[in-house]
């Protein structure tokens, strides 16, 4: 059975309380359905609605969470379209909204998909590589089709790459020379060549990890796709509803907390706790991948969200 160590379980699950008042939960990101399998487990009446982009998750959640068959469904979808649950027949709203942000372990160690700088593997990073997305720009695309300004541009906004026009200007020059980059180690050893020893030394982990982050929020415009999902998000919480963030680096991280304070500001919810919520210390040495996750968590005001709202005014109404 292929898994993946969910990160921080119990603070999401705490969250959830009281858990025999949880209906339905919208996993934003089912990846291998661990998440999603606590939350059946535990509260009895919850019902999971999940969403991956991925075919390969998908299939894989449906197996791990096949003993609780008729209390989940997977949705083939981005969630950037999460908004569209509230079109539903009958929807009255959803308890919780989980993001799980970022790739799978499954993603990461398939070389095949091209998200990792450790295997060698074609420059794809599409999350989702189906038919009807297949006109969606691989990593290659985007190294070989770019000019020194726009590299530059995405290795500093999405991968916060300090040696962004060093790297971006590598990449041209070599393409000038009529060298292409094909896979992941063709670009592992572009940046190692363009970037002097000492330099690398300097960077504290793998010098290609924040190009290889970069290009993948690229290839899945996923910074977008957030910033819809969550305004979708809360439109499908039902009234005192919540929705749990969980990010992994810092651009994803600002634009949950923006949001949260922008919707505080609009009165329609608040944000509890106030500040982002950490892995223990345990958790991060059994799992190193918890060690950068925040999570955010934000309670819909009973009043003011989504359908609830309608729900409201119609019970308010004077007979
Ligand atoms: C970190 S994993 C989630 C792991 C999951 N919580 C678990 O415990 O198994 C993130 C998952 O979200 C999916 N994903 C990322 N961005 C997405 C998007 N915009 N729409 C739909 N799925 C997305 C990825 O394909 C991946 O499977």
């Amino acid at each position: 059975m292929k898994e993946h160590v969910p990160v921080m379980v119990n603070e999401v699950l705490e969250a959830l309380r009281p858990w025999e008042e949880v209906g339905t939960v919208v996993d934003a990101t089912l990846g291998l359905g661990g998440h999603s399998g606590y939350i059946l487990g535990n509260c009895a009446n919850a019902y999971v609605i999940g969403f991956d982009q991925d075919p390969f998750a998908r299939e894989v959640a449906g197996t791990n969470l096949s003993r609780y068959s008729g209390r989940f469904e997977v949705i083939a979808d981005n969630f950037r379209h999460i908004e569209k649950l509230a079109e539903r027949p009958g929807w009255t709203g959803a308890s919780a909204v989980l993001f799980d942000l970022g790739v799978s372990n499954m993603q990461i160690t398939e070389p095949e998909r091209g998200f990792s700088f450790q295997g060698s593997g074609p420059l794809d990073m599409r999350m989702d590589a189906s038919e009807e997305t297949n006109s969606r720009m691989t990593a290659k695309d985007i190294l070989n089709g770019s000019s020194v300004k726009e590299l530059t541009e995405i290795f500093r906004k999405y991968g916060e790459e300090e040696h962004a026009y060093r790297i971006a200007l590598g990449i041209v020059r070599k393409r000038e020379a009529g060298e292409l980059l094909e896979t992941t180690d063709d670009l592992v050893r572009l940046i190692r060549e363009v970037l002097p020893a000492p330099v690398q030394r300097k960077m504290g982990g793998h010098p290609a990890r924040k190009v290889f982050q970069a290009l993948r929020i690229a290839v899945n415009d996923e910074i977008n796709a957030l910033e819809e999902a969550l305004d979708g998000a809360l439109k499908v919480l039902k009234p005192g509803g919540k929705i749990l963030a969980m990010s992994y680096h810092s651009l994803e991280d600002r634009m949950v907390k923006t949001k949260f304070r922008e919707w505080e500001e609009q009165g329609v919810g608040r944000s509890s706790p106030r500040k982002a919520i950490t892995p223990s210390e345990e958790e991060i040495e059994s799992n190193n991948k918890s060690r950068s996750a925040k999570l955010r968590i934000f309670v819909s005001d009973k009043e003011t969200s989504g359908k609830g709202d309608k729900a409201d005014a119609i019970h308010r109404m004077p007979t």
